[in-house]
């Protein structure tokens, strides 16, 4: 299987990207790059992780918790 791996980066270097995948720096937030991302690579299932998962960051930085979702497409 080919691995295309995502993410922002936001959480700091990447560290558990497969050996042989392609890596995008996207924020899964931004549709128009991560339609980008679908439209260059035939991508036949998604396995999610992404998170800000830090409780500590969810107290001290509360409104990154709270952004809005997409619009209706
Ligand atoms: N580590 C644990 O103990 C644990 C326990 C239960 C559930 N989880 C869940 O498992 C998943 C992964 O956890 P983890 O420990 O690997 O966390 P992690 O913080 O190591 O990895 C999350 C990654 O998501 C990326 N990310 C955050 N926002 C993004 C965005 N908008 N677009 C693209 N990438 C984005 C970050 O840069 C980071 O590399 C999360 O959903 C987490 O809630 C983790």
């Amino acid at each position: 299987m080919s691995v295309i791996a995502l993410d922002s980066l936001f959480g700091g270097p990447s560290r558990g990207h497969p050996p042989g995948s392609v890596f995008c720096q996207v924020d899964l937030a931004d549709r128009p790059a991560l339609e980008a991302v679908f439209t260059k690579h035939k991508i036949d299932a998604v396995m999610h992780f992404a998170a800000e998962a830090l409780v500590a960051k969810s107290v001290s930085e509360p409104s990154i918790f709270y952004a809005p979702t997409w619009p209706a497409a």
